[in-house]
């Protein structure tokens, strides 16, 4: 399945780049605004304001004066917390039903899709399917019903009210990045109001950032802010309205994106100039990005497409990971590779991470529907001109790695029986069924179809990705319901 599967790939990455280079400037605003923020972050669950900063915390030792007050904050929240969790138990949803098994009903007077195709902003055509001349559009109204309980609605308005303030964080391949453009469709159809959009660039093609802001203010100058800039893929989105007085109405939302399909120092680290035909990595180098994702309060990461060619090349001797001729390296099985990247990701979040501080999730594999054999459809058949999703229960796709995911849940069982929770969004099954929701050959195209191609349009189609609106706003509100498990006390 390979082939098809990089070209898809490739073709992502260039029209990224293409776009981002338009943008640059404005989109370096953006970045910069989560710099400035200071590390005053509450426990995300509590919209009470408790401010425990690292600042106070270090006052602690150096101001007595201070210490009882400060004390009893600390102790105030703790009971807080307490009274809260005694007060609401058990409410979660998330602990009582598994949200992950169910089936796709469609529901054309359901509230999907979620928000129109056309009034989403971010979606740089390539995953617009319906601008990109898809005729159907029933891929859109399918409801997830999980079989043991009901699955709580999108409620934008709430769940900007919860982000405020917030710094949510995906991390990964394109899949990821898809679900990001499908958040920020999310958000960006809740804020009311009037609102200005600015999509961002790129530095030295690695940095793509995205900016929607209610106000056409900015909040800093820019010669301040562009020599703060990361060097990496960094893609961010903040909410914000510079314009309201009520400092209470500032939404400020940032909704990121970085750039690492491997977690650790790969080939492909470059979003926009990258080798397709082999990966080499350095299994244990994860630093150098990973030092851009300690400051967020919600952590998304996912990684898989990226290990599925069957041989990945270790790095062992120094210098570039693009080539060169004194390239010293191993070549392993990638499930092996794919268990040591796992470990070194999870030694650095136990490591960085506070879980307190941090709520942090793993995106399950997402299905690529490239053979439609799997589901008795014709030989060399794909997703192409696919408008169903499958309706046999467990149904299973050829290309989908069982393994992988036993591996990755029992990376995340070992990590959490150190006390480090990393919750598991388990989506794998769901997209299973959905055939039905790729873009296909409804996209951007990085160059013209030749005529061999046009008559094998098959050959051509992205059946990695997924339309918006569509599969990834699902996966977004069982994300939601994770990262705000039980619903807001009614009165305050
Ligand atoms: C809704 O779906 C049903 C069949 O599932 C169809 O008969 C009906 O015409 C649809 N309504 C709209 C408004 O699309
Ligand atoms: C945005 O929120 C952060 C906390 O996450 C806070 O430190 C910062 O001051 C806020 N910025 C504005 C403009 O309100
Ligand atoms: C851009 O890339 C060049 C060469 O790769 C490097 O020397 C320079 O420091 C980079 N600049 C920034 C701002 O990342
Ligand atoms: C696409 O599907 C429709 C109905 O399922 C069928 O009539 C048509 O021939 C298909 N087109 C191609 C090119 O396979
Ligand atoms: C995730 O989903 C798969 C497929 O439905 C299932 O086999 C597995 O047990 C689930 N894992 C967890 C941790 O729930």
């Amino acid at each position: 399945m390979g082939k098809k599967h990089y070209s898809v790939g490739l073709w992502d990455i260039k029209t990224m780049f293409k776009c981002s280079v338009v943008m640059f400037l404005i989109g370096g605003l953006v970045t910069l605004s989560f710099y400035y923020r200071n590390n005053n972050q509450e426990a995300i669950n509590s919209k009470d304001k408790v401010t425990l900063s690292t600042m106070t915390t270090s006052k602690i030792t150096n101001d007595d004066e201070n210490t009882n007050r400060i004390t009893i904050t600390k102790t105030n929240k703790r009971v807080f917390d307490h009274q809260r969790r005694l007060k609401l138990a058990p409410l979660s949803l998330t602990d009582t039903c598994d949200l992950f098994s169910g089936r796709w009903v469609h529901d054309n007077n359901s509230h999907y899709p979620l928000y129109k195709e056309d009034e989403c902003p971010y979606l740089l055509g390539d995953l617009a399917c319906l601008t990109y001349g898809r005729k159907d559009s029933k891929y859109q109204q399918w409801r997830w019903q999980p079989h043991g309980c009901d699955f709580p609605r999108f409620d934008g308005k709430a769940i900007v009210e919860r982000l405020k303030g917030k710094r949510l964080l995906f991390i990964g391949d394109s899949v990821n990045r898809n679900q990001w453009d499908s958040m920020m469709c999310m958000l960006h159809s809740s804020i009311p109001g009037k609102k200005k959009v600015s999509l961002g660039g790129t530095l030295n093609n690695t940095l793509y950032t995205f900016r929607a802001i209610v106000s056409p203010k900015f909040p800093f100058a820019p010669s301040a802010l562009l020599h703060l800039l990361p060097q990496k893929s960094f893609f961010s989105f903040k909410l914000c309205d510079q314009l309201v007085i009520d400092t209470t109405q500032d939404y400020n939302i940032s909704i990121d994106y970085y750039w690492a399909p491997m977690l650790v120092e790969s080939n492909g680290d470059d979003p926009s100039n990258h080798r397709l035909d082999h990966r080499i990595i350095r299994i244990k180098a994860i630093e150098k990005h990973a030092r851009h994702w300690v400051d967020a309060d919600i952590l998304v990461f996912n990684t898989y497409l990226w290990w599925k060619l069957p041989i990945i090349k270790l790095l062992k001797s120094p210098g570039s990971l693009l080539g060169g001729p004194n390239q010293v390296y191993d070549e392993i099985d990638n499930l092996r590779a794919y268990k040591k990247v796992l470990e070194t990701w999870s030694k650095w979040v136990h490591i960085h991470i506070d879980p307190a501080k941090t709520k942090m999730f793993f995106m399950g594999l997402t299905a690529t529907h490239s053979r439609a054999k799997d589901w008795g459809g014709k030989k060399h058949g794909s997703c192409y001109n696919e408008t169903e999703p499958v309706m046999e229960d467990g149904f299973w796709e050829s290309g989908t790695n069982q393994q992988m995911l036993q591996i990755l849940e029992s990376l995340l069982s070992k990590l959490k029986a150190k006390g480090v929770n990393v919750q598991l969004i388990n989506i794998t099954q769901l997209t299973q069924y959905r055939k039905d929701a790729h873009p296909s050959v409804h996209r951007k195209l990085w160059s013209p179809l030749t005529d061999a191609q046009k008559k094998n349009p098959e050959s051509v189609s992205d059946c990695t990705h997924w339309c918006l609106p569509g599969v990834p706003d699902i996966w977004n509100e069982l994300l939601l319901a994770y990262i705000f498990p039980i619903n807001p006390p009614t009165n305050k």
